[in-house]
């Protein structure tokens, strides 16, 4: 039990690595809130992890909505008392972002509203209260396409994550002595439905994401909960501003 009775906020947790971190963080003890864009998915996660005998609750929350984002922290004040984690984890990445020369406008804001936004404003209203108990720790979901080129270009999402892992060594510094840890995961490609309905689509992108991965496969969504894990509880308390890289050596594989 490496989470007993720590509150978390698990933004997107009704698919894919959210889904698998509330099941984990409940498995390890934790009061989770389950903060997801779609109600029937997010219900769905609370079903599965009161099914194995946690605790969980659900807040229909689209991260990019300042309104949102406040009523999900207040969700888990009012309902548990307290914040322990805010698990960034809700992202996006349409198929229509290519690179620069042929991505709309759109396209490009609506990524930066989720993924970049989105993160900033569960900081913005969970911070407060994170300072005011005077502990917490916030993990930010990156990406390996953060810290190296793709010719397979996805501009706004790569953007996007580069700019969450500035945000999160700005937080750590300026939060650190009230308490506050703020750490994130790059991942590299993990077996999520993100990534596997698109790749269904693509065999190509499929084999040269296998073909330059040393381990020769994708991640299990487990394999970075893992990791999440070690950042929510007490065990990582001298771990701040670190990106945490969990790919499976993709990102220093030269050939
Ligand atoms: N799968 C990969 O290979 C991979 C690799 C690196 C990083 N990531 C990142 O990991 C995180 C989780 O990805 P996943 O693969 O589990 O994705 P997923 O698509 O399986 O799940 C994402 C969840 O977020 C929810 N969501 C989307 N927009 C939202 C919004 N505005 N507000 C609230 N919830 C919203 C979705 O409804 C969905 O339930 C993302 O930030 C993603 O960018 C994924």
């Amino acid at each position: 039990m490496r989470l007993q009775d720590k509150v978390a906020i698990i933004t997107g947790g009704g698919s894919g690595m959210g889904r698998t971190a509330a099941l984990i963080f409940a498995g390890h003890g934790a009061k989770v809130v389950v903060a997801e864009f779609s109600e029937a998915a997010g219900r769905e996660t609370v079903d599965l992890v009161e099914a194995a005998g946690g605790t969980a609750s659900f807040v229909r929350a689209d991260v990019s909505s300042e309104v949102d984002a406040k009523s999900m922290v207040d969700h888990a004040i009012s309902t548990y008392g307290r914040l322990d984690v805010l698990y960034n984890n809700a992202g996006i990445m349409p198929e229509a972002d290519h690179s620069v020369i042929d991505t709309d406008v759109a396209v490009w804001d609506q990524v930066m509203a989720v993924n970049v936004r989105g993160i900033f404003l569960g900081c913005k209203y969970a911070i407060p209260h994170m300072a005011e108990q005077g502990s917490g720790s916030i993990i930010n979901i990156a990406s390996f396409v953060a810290l190296v080129g793709c010719s397979v270009p996805q501009d706004a999402y790569t953007a996007s994550k580069g700019a969450l892992l500035a945000l999160t060594r700005s937080l750590a510094v300026q939060f650190g002595p009230k308490g506050i840890r703020t750490n994130a995961i790059c991942p590299g490609p993990i077996e999520t439905p993100m990534l596997m309905d698109w790749l269904l689509k693509d065999e190509a992108a499929k084999q040269l994401r296998l073909a330059r991965n040393p381990t020769g496969r994708f991640g299990k969504p487990e394999e970075i909960v893992n990791m999440a894990v070690y950042l929510a509880s007490d065990e990582s308390r001298f771990t701040n501003g670190a990106q945490l890289v969990v790919d499976g050596g993709i990102s220093v594989n030269y050939f």
